[in-house]
């Protein structure tokens, strides 16, 4: 049996105009839960701006967000470049207006037991997740600052549950997401009195058409079938869940909720045997052979 399906993506859980009139920046948001995310806050009347590397990925994403008849705008960017950055930003403000409400969503990430991680996959992944998250979020929160417009704000961090547990097979995304659950609740003391909250999302397991094929490949992220029996809830996330829960954390109706990192995955992270299962080497479940220094 397990927990029940939610109500279809369509449905709203928060007034039609909740944020009407409001822009809202999204980082990856032309693919997967991102893309989820972007379309929850555009069926609640925001105009949409999808920041990402990929012309396909961006155009795919604002494509989808048209179809619901909302505004929305792709602008290339890397989220590594500062300056990058700040031009998104400018663009973004040009063509729709100052965003309320920042999404950072992009990531990178590929399994590799830590041994095996050269430098530079270590930094690609830590650099997208985290330092990518401080500059968007800086340049968000500068801005708002210097507006002095008194409207409030807010931060979403999409993070994981590894950032607390540690995340055996993704030793940089999994430290990255722990700095980035950090950072949520350093900036949201710093920033509140300027009207600005930062919250932090968590997703389980959220399969979806997108995933890079290192990711699907991952043990125990698929068939859907076999992955949704092994989690206590007996079905993975739907991403337009996700959705639901980011527009609530950045709505009104949250305005008291700063700080905090909401995990959205049926309690699977916290679950327990009695008795473990026998332990298996992280390079044994990726399946790569006996280490060798070369
Ligand atoms: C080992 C790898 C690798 C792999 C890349 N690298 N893929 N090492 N195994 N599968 C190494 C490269 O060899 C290189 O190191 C370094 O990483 C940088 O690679 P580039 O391709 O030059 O970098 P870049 O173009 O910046 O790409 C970043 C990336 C890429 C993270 C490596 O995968 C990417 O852009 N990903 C975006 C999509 C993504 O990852 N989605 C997942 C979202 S998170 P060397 O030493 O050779 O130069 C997610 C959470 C799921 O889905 C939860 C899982 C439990
Ligand atoms: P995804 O489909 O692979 O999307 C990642 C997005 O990040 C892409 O749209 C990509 O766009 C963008 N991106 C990557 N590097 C970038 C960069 N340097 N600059 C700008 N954009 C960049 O991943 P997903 O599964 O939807 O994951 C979304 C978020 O959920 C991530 O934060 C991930 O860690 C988190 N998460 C997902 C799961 C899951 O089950 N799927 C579980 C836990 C956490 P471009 O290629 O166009 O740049």
């Amino acid at each position: 049996m397990g927990l029940p399906e939610p109500p279809p993506p369509h449905a709203l859980a928060l007034p039609a105009d909740t944020f009407a009139g409001q822009t809202v920046a999204v980082t990856g948001g032309g693919t997967g839960l991102g893309r989820a995310i972007a379309l929850a806050f555009a069926r609640l009347g925001a105009a949409v701006a999808v920041l990402s590397r990929s012309e396909a990925h961006r155009s795919a994403g604002v494509a989808a967000l048209r179809q619901l008849g909302g505004q929305a705008l792709g602008v290339a960017c890397d989220i590594r470049d500062a300056a990058q950055v700040a031009a998104a930003f400018d663009a973004v403000e040009a063509a729709l207006s100052r965003p309320a409400v920042l999404v950072n969503n992009a990531a990178g990430n590929f399994p590799s037991p830590a041994e095996d991680l050269s430098p530079n996959g270590w930094r690609a992944v830590v650099d997208i997740v985290l330092n990518g998250t401080f500059l968007c979020s800086r340049e968000f929160a500068r801005r708002h600052i210097a507006a002095q417009s008194g409207a409030g704000a807010s931060i979403i961090n999409i993070g994981a549950s590894y950032a607390w547990t540690g995340g055996p097979g993704f030793a940089h995304s999994a430290a990255a997401k722990a700095g980035v659950k950090n950072l949520t609740e350093t900036l949201a003391v710093e920033w509140a009195p300027y009207g600005i909250r930062v919250n932090g999302l968590a997703p389980g397991l959220f399969p979806h058409q997108d995933e890079s094929a290192d990711i699907r490949a991952v043990p125990g992220r698929g068939p859907h079938s076999a992955e949704e029996q092994s989690t206590p809830a007996q079905r993975c996330g739907r991403p337009h869940e996700l959705g639901w829960a980011a527009t609530w954390l950045a709505s009104p109706y949250a305005a008291y909720v700063s700080g905090h990192t909401l995990v959205v995955d049926g309690a699977n992270w916290q679950r327990r045997t009695l008795r473990q299962p026998a332990f298996t080497p992280i390079r044994q479940q990726l399946g790569k052979p006996p280490f060798t220094l070369d």
